[in-house]
């Protein structure tokens, strides 16, 4: 059996300088898996590059099989990936419930605004605000908004860039249960985090990345989480 998602040596560079040096990784599916690594290490780039932001050099990355290197953002949202970008990149001039509607853009379907519906008992602080800006809302609240404009695509997998970033420790062990809850309504999930401790804890594959290259593969257990902590944040290069 296949993984959900397979990437194979990915290059992605920034004119000359390559952030992604033949990054091969496998997300299972139905799984959590996790990407650690310190800042710079070019994890953002990798979810970018899955998203069809930014075309590879070479490699190829995989969804159920079949090949979808270098499609454009619009057709890898309709292949079934949503990304939840880093810094809950939400629509700020816009409502909560266009943005929720912004995140239904490719889809011709009648069930838009049952989902609309689902997504509002599920995040009944959203509710509450549907007609606010989403400028003006909390920063727990625009991620949980980020979340669910991308889950407004019914993906298949969730590409997730540190949905923690910057979020009260209660506010994010919030943002842990909504992706424990999408695991286990079906989601796969790729997840870049700086809360190693958490994302350790949710799930079951994880991968150490440095400079560009994975440098690390295993179930959370099989390093030291104080290890996995210390080259998520520092590297593997002596302090
Ligand atoms: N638009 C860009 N132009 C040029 N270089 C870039 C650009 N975006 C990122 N880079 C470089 O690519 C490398 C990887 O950056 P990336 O944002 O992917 O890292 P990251 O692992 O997500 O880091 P962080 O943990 O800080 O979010 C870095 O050296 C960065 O300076
Ligand atoms: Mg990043």
């Amino acid at each position: 059996m296949s993984a959900l998602l397979e990437i194979r040596q990915l290059v992605t560079a920034y004119g000359k300088i390559e952030a992604l040096k033949g990054v091969t990784l496998d997300v299972e599916q139905g799984s959590i898996t996790c990407l650690l690594g310190p800042n710079g290490a070019g994890k953002t780039t990798l979810m970018m590059t899955v998203a069809g932001i930014l075309r590879p050099k070479s490699g190829s990355i995989r969804l159920a099989g079949e090949e979808i290197t270098g499609r454009p953002p619009h057709a890898i949202v309709a292949g079934g990936i949503a990304l939840v970008p880093e810094n809950r990149l939400v629509f700020p001039n816009m409502s909560v419930l266009e943005n929720l509607q912004a995140g239904a853009y490719q889809r011709r379907d009648r069930e838009i605004e049952a989902d609309i519906g689902k997504l509002f008992e599920r995040f009944p602080r959203l509710k509450e605000r549907s007609g606010q800006n989403a400028g003006t809302l909390s920063g727990g609240e625009q991620q949980m908004l980020a979340v669910a404009r991308a889950l407004m695509s019914r993906p298949k997998l969730l590409l997730m860039d540190e949905p923690s970033l910057g979020l009260a420790p209660l506010v994010v062990e919030e943002i842990f249960r909504i992706i424990v809850q999408l695991h286990q309504d079906g989601v796969s999930i790729f997840l870049v985090e700086q809360n190693a401790h958490m994302a350790l804890k949710v799930a079951q594959h994880f991968y150490l990345m440095e400079q560009g290259k994975v440098t690390f593969s295993g179930t959370p257990g099989a390093l030291a989480e104080d290890e996995v902590i210390r080259r998520a944040y520092l590297g593997s290069a002596k302090a």
